[in-house]
C-alpha cells in the first residue's frame, strides 16, 4: 500500500507529497509541528495538542491555515488513508513559500501545511518498554525558547545521534547548573527512592509535553506524590525509577544513564503501571 500525504489541500502519494525549495520551513527551519499518537485508528489528545499548535504558530506570528475543526478532518483523512491502527500522525506547518529574506514574506502568504501517517510496531514498543531503555547526557545547547515545538531541532538530531552511537535510545539535555531539562524528544521523569514523582517544571526551558500532562493526572488520581521541580544527572543516577514520555513513546522506563543502572536495573513499578494506564487518563475522539 502506497503511503498517503496531504500537503496545502491535497492528498497525494508519499512520491508526489513535495514542497517548494523555497518553503520557509525547508530554508530557516521557520514552522512548528505535532505529532499525535493514534491509537484504535483514533487521535490521542487531538484537544490538546491542537491548542499546544495554536500557541506555537501564535508565539512565531505565523497564520494558522484552516481551523482546529478542519484540521481535525485532515488528521483523520490521512489517518484513514494510510490504514493506521496504532501509529502516528505528524502535522507541521510553515510560514510559506517566499523569495528567500530572512524577515517574515509579505502579509497574506500562505503558511504551508503537511500531514503524515504511519504505523508502528506495537510489539516492538512493548519489547522496549518491557527492557527498559538507556539514556546519555549531553549539554543543553538549545535556544531559549524551546516550550515553542518548532521544527529547528538541529541539536535533538545532533543529541539523538549521540545516543545512538553510544548504543542509547535517548539522550537528556543538561543544563549549566548540572539540571536535566528533558529529552531529545520526550520529557524527563525520575522516582525518588521515597517514591516522589520528579518532573522538571514547565517554562520555557523545556517542552510542556502532552504525554506529561497526561501523566500528571494520573499521578494525581493514583495518589503518587508528585514535585515539579529540576534534578541533576546524579539524583537521577541514584533514583528508584526514571522514564520518559511521548507521544510516540507514552511512557518508556530508563534502566541506565550514562551506563550507571537505575535503582535494580529494570523498569520500575510505577513506570510500567503509568504506560500500562495512560490511555485511561488520555482523551481518544
Ligand atoms: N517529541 N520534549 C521534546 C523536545 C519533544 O520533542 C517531545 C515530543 C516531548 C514530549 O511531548 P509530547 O508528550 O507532547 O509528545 C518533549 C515528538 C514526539 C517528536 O518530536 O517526535
Amino acid at each position: 500500500m502506497s503511503r498517503i500525504a496531504y500537503v496545502n489541500g491535497r492528498y497525494l502519494p508519499l512520491r508526489d507529497a513535495t514542497v517548494n525549495v523555497e518553503d520557509r520551513g525547508y530554508q530557516f527551519s521557520d514552522g512548528v509541528y505535532e505529532v499525535c499518537e493514534v491509537k484504535a485508528g483514533r487521535l490521542v489528545d487531538e484537544r490538546r495538542h491542537t491548542e499546544r499548535l495554536a500557541r506555537s504558530l501564535s508565539e512565531l506570528r505565523i497564520a494558522a491555515p484552516m481551523s482546529p475543526a478542519a484540521l481535525g478532518v485532515v488528521l483523520r483523512e490521512t489517518v484513514r488513508r494510510n490504514r493506521v491502527r496504532w501509529g502516528i500522525v505528524y502535522l507541521q506547518i510553515s510560514r510559506g513559500v517566499a523569495r528567500r529574506d530572512h524577515a517574515f514574506p509579505a502579509a497574506g502568504t500562505a503558511p504551508s501545511i503537511v500531514v503524515t501517517a504511519r504505523n508502528l510496531n506495537l510489539d516492538a514498543a512493548e519489547k522496549l518498554a518491557a527492557d527498559g531503555v538507556a539514556v546519555i547526557t549531553v549539554p543543553d545547547n538549545r535556544w531559549e525558547r524551546v516550550d515553542i515545538k518548532s521544527v529547528s531541532l538541529l541539536p535533538n538530531v545532533l543529541a539523538k545521534q549521540a545516543a545512538r552511537e553510544q548504543g542509547a535510545r535517548e539522550a537528556w539535555f543538561v543544563d549549566g547548573q548540572g539540571r536535566v531539562t528533558e529529552g531529545s524528544s520526550s520529557n524527563a521523569w525520575i522516582v525518588t527512592r521515597d517514591g516522589k514523582v520528579v518532573t522538571r517544571q514547565v517554562d520555557h526551558g523545556i517542552l510542556k509535553g502532552i504525554t506529561r500532562t497526561v501523566v500528571l493526572d494520573a499521578i494525581a488520581a493514583q495518589g503518587l506524590e508528585l514535585e515539579e521541580r529540576a534534578f541533576t544527572v546524579d539524583e537521577a543516577q541514584s533514583a528508584r525509577e526514571a522514564f520518559i514520555t511521548s507521544a510516540s513513546q507514552i511512557v518508556l522506563p530508563v534502566v541506565r544513564i550514562d551506563g550507571r543502572p537505575v535503582g535494580n536495573g529494570a523498569p520500575g513499578l510505577i513506570a510500567t503501571a503509568l504506560r500500562r494506564d495512560f490511555h485511561r487518563y488520555a482523551e481518544l475522539t
